[in-house]
């Protein structure tokens, strides 16, 4: 029976290595089934008792049985180790705990691009000492019109393809002047504020027209106030936004018909030096339409043009952030594409 004697040796030698090597208290589980399952190591070894002659049974049995008890006790024990071992080792995983090291690589987000550079021309304008004004989406031909010095019937109405609202006099404002009288009627004089917001004209989509669009409103009403303090305002306002300090404006006649005189203020060509196509190969691009306020419009707003004069300008941020960034189709701005969006 040397054989059975071999066979124990055997098995208790791999149950010591097993256990060694055994990383943790889950793993001991699989050792029991390997040893003590169905079809286990010291399970098979047992069942060779049946088939001992009876002196057999009696010298091997109660060895067999032992060896059993043994092995089963070192197993248990050996479980109860790691699960100390792994509580103890929780708790110092968590008194070291340092939640700045969290390293994982996150997508991060950030402010729309749209977001920034709104946010950047209110600081240049808040800067200058420009205090930041508010209006409604939703207008009155009195605020939108009329009260611009663009009463019904007028030609200028026109250049507005406007979207009226079922109820009578009222519409999406087509630019954000209206906010110019608004102003005057609530503040107090002098002022000086731009107004950032959305406007809607019923035009058709393409590469640099979008039905909704973003401008900007600006004026300055004190008194002796007159065209140089406008091409001065637009020219810092310019050369800081493309953070250019000999940046060079050009100033044009314009008409808008609550302005006199009204003008266009062009600026050089932020991509070129002779030419090319975003400037059409003049060197000069339009951004910023203005003048000074017109005597009825400063009536509208019950501020005495005898006594006080006013610039205002408007123009619009997608064209300028296109320029600024070299954007060449404005629908990017609202496609949530993160390849475009993710370079701001
Ligand atoms: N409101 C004009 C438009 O949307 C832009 C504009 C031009 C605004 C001249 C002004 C201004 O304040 O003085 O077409």
């Amino acid at each position: 029976m040397a054989n059975i004697s071999n066979q124990v040796e055997e098995i208790q030698v791999k149950l010591k290595i097993e256990l060694n090597n055994c990383p943790n208290s889950n793993e001991v589980e699989q050792i029991k089934i390997k040893f003590f399952g169905k079809k286990g190591l010291i399970t098979d070894l047992m069942a060779q008792l049946k088939n001992f002659s009876l002196d057999e049974k009696k010298e091997f049995g109660p060895k067999l049985n032992e060896f059993k008890k043994y092995s089963e006790e070192l197993i248990n024990s050996k479980k109860e180790n790691l699960i100390k071992q792994e509580a103890a080792a929780k708790i110092l995983k968590m008194q070291n705990f340092d939640v700045t090291s969290y390293t994982t690589n996150q997508l991060i987000g950030h402010k729309h691009p749209y977001s920034q550079f709104i946010e950047e021309i209110e600081n240049i304008f808040m800067s200058m000492g420009f205090d930041l004004f508010d209006g409604p989406e939703v207008e009155s031909d009195f605020f939108n019109f009329t009260a611009l010095n663009i009463p019904e019937n007028h030609p200028a109405r026109d250049m507005y393809d406007t979207f009226w609202l079922n109820k009578k006099n009222t519409l999406l404002r087509t630019h954000t002047s209206p906010i110019q009288i608004r102003a005057m009627q609530n503040k107090q004089l002098p002022i000086a504020g731009i107004a950032i917001g959305r406007t809607f004209r019923h035009e058709a989509v393409d590469a640099s027209h979008d039905e909704m669009f973003m401008q900007c409103e600006g004026m300055v009403i004190d008194k002796n106030i007159n065209l140089s303090h406008l091409f001065a305002t637009a020219k810092k306002f310019l050369q800081i936004m493309f953070d250019k300090k000999d940046l060079d404006i050009r100033i044009r006649p314009g008409f808008f018909p609550f302005v006199e005189p009204g003008v266009e203020i062009d600026m050089r060509c932020p991509f070129c030096k002779n030419g090319c196509s975003v400037c059409k190969q003049s060197t000069w691009v339009e951004v910023f339409p203005g003048g000074l306020i017109h005597p009825n419009v400063l009536n509208h707003g019950g501020i005495n043009p005898e006594k006080y004069s006013g610039f205002a300008f408007g123009f619009g941020l997608t064209r300028l952030a296109m320029l600024k960034y070299g954007i060449n189709d404005i629908r990017h701005f609202y496609s949530g594409k993160l390849k475009f969006l993710e370079q701001f």
